[in-house]
């Protein structure tokens, strides 16, 4: 097995990465079980990539966090803020991890990555996450980070065989 290595680079994403993003999502939302869009669902072509990108680079409140192996991405994260004043102390991600790269500590580097760029923030104060009940390896992940359990959302989350998961919210103040 690979180890991870330092070779691994944590670096924001930039509008020339949309080819090879649209890419590493189809790939990781049709073999990972635990994400709420399905890989037929992502419908997004380059273009609206490059867009989408270009969005969260303009954004103080906002950050599209990849990892990289060479020229290949093997992980991403990305945060969005609601900017309304009684919220926007506050922010939201969701991340993942190329399929073969899991288990060797890239998605803990993004996430430390993360939550040091909250802590620098001037606004942002507050991270929260969503996650099923069963995706044992993220809650196990964001646990070790220091995030806690704060509320759950009953049978939120139906799969396609018909079996229903809660929703877990968790939160951290960095
Ligand atoms: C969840 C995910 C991002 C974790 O990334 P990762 O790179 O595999 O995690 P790391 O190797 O950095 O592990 C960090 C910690 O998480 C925990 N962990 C990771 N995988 C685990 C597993 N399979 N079982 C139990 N704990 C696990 C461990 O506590 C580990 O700490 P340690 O190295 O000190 O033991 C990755 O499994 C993934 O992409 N899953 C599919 C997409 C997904 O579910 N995203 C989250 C949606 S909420």
């Amino acid at each position: 097995m690979r180890a991870l290595s330092d070779q691994i680079i944590l670096r924001e994403a930039r509008s020339s990465d949309a080819g090879p993003l649209n890419e590493y999502i189809r790939e990781t939302f049709a073999d990972a079980n635990h994400l709420i869009t399905r890989a037929a669902e992502f419908r997004m072509g380059r273009w609206r990539q490059r867009f989408w990108i270009a969005r969260k680079q303009s954004s103080p409140y906002e950050i599209c966090l990849l990892a990289t192996s060479g020229d290949k991405i093997v992980g991403m994260l990305d945060s969005w803020t609601d900017r309304r004043h009684r919220v926007r102390h506050s922010t939201c991600f969701a991340m993942s991890v190329a399929k073969d790269w899991r288990g060797r500590g890239v998605g803990k580097k993004l996430l430390l990555h993360f939550t040091e760029w909250v802590q620098k923030h001037e606004i942002l104060e507050r991270i929260e996450l969503h996650v099923h009940s069963d995706n044992l390896a993220a809650i196990a992940l964001y646990r070790a980070v220091g995030f806690q359990e704060e509320g759950i959302r009953k049978n939120a989350v139906r799969y396609e065989d018909g079996r229903t998961v809660d929703d877990h919210i968790m939160a951290l103040w960095p």
